[in-house]
């Protein structure tokens, strides 16, 4: 019997699930299934989006059928040749013999390379379109977001994606089709890491020429060939892959994975492990032999540092973590901090064969220091554990000042920070690899109490905004009333793309994210990692998950309205007093003239003729 779902009036999902399967394309377990995705559109002419796997293509014909409701099928539009996807296409071209293939030549090429069907089939490019009636379909190349012939087709009516692979996930669709019927991020995330970092890990670059590509776009609804379809918060999984395709850590902490064959290199590694939690240094530790690699390698794309431990084996490094480190190389990992534990009887190897792998990757910073074990751990080693976990604790650095951190706990979240947040002034700082920035906002709200989440309305123009869409992290110092107008200058004055805005600064404070703070002229300081954004046009609105938040002190937020009164200069009148001028609000920035363009920039502040008052 048929089982479909509608999207729209005119797109029906026609796809199947299949939860019976063990190996995803024989290499990664799918424990909760996985869904074939395919996309009915009913117009004066009829187009589906791709097929399915053989394992459920009868009950996809059974549900293309109910789904025309007795019209012939016009159109097929090939995205992506891999039969996990066109394996149903042999039968539905022998149910609907006239049905004609949409694809580009390579996939045409694909086609006759898989099967052997006689096909009716035009061929596309980029500057096609294909009109159906209501609906106009543009087609985009994305080379490699698989495979080389994958392409992705966009509805420019109903502003849908039919995104192919991308944003997809392993798991069956469970009666749920679109993302926000379900907690996505809670309970589908993990799997779409794991998805994600396995079938197109491997090319970042590609897949952020896509998503260039599709932010040029109007964009409703998106609609993967596995998983959810997502009609709202897709911005969810595309901070996500932005992130991810840029190599970038979702999280800063230690993934540890080793390979042990009597325990002693796993005694070393769960040592390490309670070292680095001392510290308040997030671990999550992986058996290589007995987790699957594809787990591994999920999570080695979330975890900002690795320990890479194994017993030496053949004169090389066991064989499980060989495999391993040999998979995670070939899906392109880079920009993470590594430290090694070897273990070897008589002849340890194992140390300088996993650095040999990790050198292949790009910007892999790997600690000189190999702690290496002769069969097990000796007391006298331990200091080499305690310097190990110094080591990297260097790349996290202390989240406060002595004295306020022999008060507080690494990470804690101290609400009062919440009572600190006013229509105030905040300086919003983010960091991009060895970069730090920072700049003023006046938008920050708390949204929920538990889990405590923040809104902070960010200008497009700010750097710090293009550095946090790319990195997910950031610090509120929500400043005080002891604050300057020194700090507006330093942080609201200038550009952080071509200016140092720490450059004189006499200190380096930061919390547990490694991200700067200010220690004076503020009263709290407050983490957060961005889970949302939501875009207007010269904002983003990014809402975040508080990750740390301390009290400094108790000194009264600046509000807007103290700033203007007690901190921002009066401005200065021109000289001729038959001079006509507008100041700035902001900054007190004088501009000396009868009228001000309406389209006027602030030189300083960068704010608009809006903020300007005639003097
Ligand atoms: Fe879902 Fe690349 O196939």
């Amino acid at each position: 019997m048929h089982c479909t779902q509608k999207i729209t009036n005119d797109l029906t999902w026609v796809g199947a699930n299949d939860r019976r399967l063990a190996m995803f394309e024989g290499v990664y377990s799918v424990p909760t299934g996985v869904s074939y995705n395919s996309y009915l559109l009913m117009d004066e002419k009829t187009v589906l989006f791709d097929t399915v796997d053989k394992a459920v293509t009868t009950r996809f014909l059974e549900n293309v059928a109910h789904a025309l409701d007795g019209r012939n099928l016009d159109y097929l539009v090939v995205q992506h040749m891999e039969p996990d996807h066109s394996a149903g296409l042999q039968e539905l071209v022998a149910t609907y013999p006239n049905v004609k293939i949409i694809c580009n030549a390579k996939t045409l090429a694909f086609i006759h390379q898989f099967l052997e069907v006689d096909i009716d089939a035009q061929v596309v490019t980029e500057q096609d379109t294909l009109n159906t009636g209501r609906h106009n379909l543009h087609f985009v190349m994305a080379p490699m977001v698989h495979w080389p012939e994958v392409m992705v087709t966009y509805d420019a009516t109903d502003k849908i994606l039919f995104s192919a692979d991308a944003f997809g996930t392993f798991g069956a669709l469970n009666g749920a089709l679109f993302a926000d019927e379900v907690n996505f991020n809670r309970d589908y995330m993990d799997e779409a890491r794991r998805y994600y970092a396995n079938i197109v890990g491997k090319y970042g670059p590609q897949v952020q020429a896509l998503l260039k590509k599709a932010s040029a776009l109007e964009i409703k609804l998106v609609c993967p060939l596995h998983g959810f379809v997502w009609r709202s918060h897709f911005s969810d999984i595309l901070s996500k892959y932005l992130l991810w395709s840029s190599y970038q850590p979702e999280e800063k902490g230690v993934m540890i994975a080793y390979a042990s064959v009597y325990g002693n290199t796993e005694n070393a590694a769960e040592i390490l492990a309670y070292r680095l939690r001392e510290k308040g240094i997030k671990t999550v530790m992986f058996d290589v032999s007995v987790t699957h690699a594809s787990e591994i390698i999920a999570a080695a794309f979330k975890w900002s540092h690795f320990v890479f431990a194994s017993t030496t084996y053949n004169a090389g490094i066991f064989i499980a973590m060989e495999e391993f480190l040999s998979d995670l190389v070939a899906h392109n990992i880079q920009n993470r901090t590594v430290a090694l534990i070897e273990n070897g009887s008589w002849a340890a190897t194992s140390g300088s064969l996993m650095r040999k792998e990790m050198e292949k990757c790009k910007n892999m910073r790997i600690i000189e220091q190999v702690v290496s074990l002769k069969s097990s751990l000796k007391k006298e080693q331990l200091k080499e554990l305690d310097a190990m976990a110094d080591a990297i604790a260097t790349d996290f650095p202390s989240p406060l000042s002595a004295t306020t951190a022999e008060k507080t706990a690494v990470a804690e979240i101290d609400r009062n920070t919440m009572f600190k947040i006013s229509y105030g002034l905040f300086v919003l700082t983010a960091k991009e690899g060895q970069k730090d920035n920072g700049c003023i906002i006046n938008t920050v709200t708390q949204i929920t109490d538990n889990p405590l989440k923040i809104a902070v309305t960010v200008n497009k123009a700010n750097h710090t905004h293009d550095m946090i869409t790319k990195t997910g992290e950031f610090n509120i110092s929500t400043l005080d009333e002891s604050t300057t107008f020194s700090i507006f200058e330093q942080f609201g004055f200038h550009s952080g793309r071509d200016t140092d805005k720490f450059v004189n600064c006499d200190y380096d404070n930061r919390t547990a994210n490694g991200i700067r703070y200010l220690p004076n002229h503020t009263n709290s300081i407050i983490s957060a990692r961005v889970c949302n954004t939501h875009d207007y046009d010269t904002h983003t609105i990014f809402i975040a998950d508080v990750t740390q938040a301390v009290m400094l002190s108790e000194k009264p937020s600046v509000t807007y309205q103290y700033y203007f009164d007690k901190i921002k200069p009066k401005p200065q009148l021109p000289q001729d007093s038959a001079k006509k001028g507008f100041v700035c609000k902001i900054c007190g920035y004088v501009y000396e003239g009868d009228t001000l363009p309406s389209d006027y920039i602030c030189p300083l502040c960068k704010h608009g003729a809006s903020d300007f008052e005639a003097m």
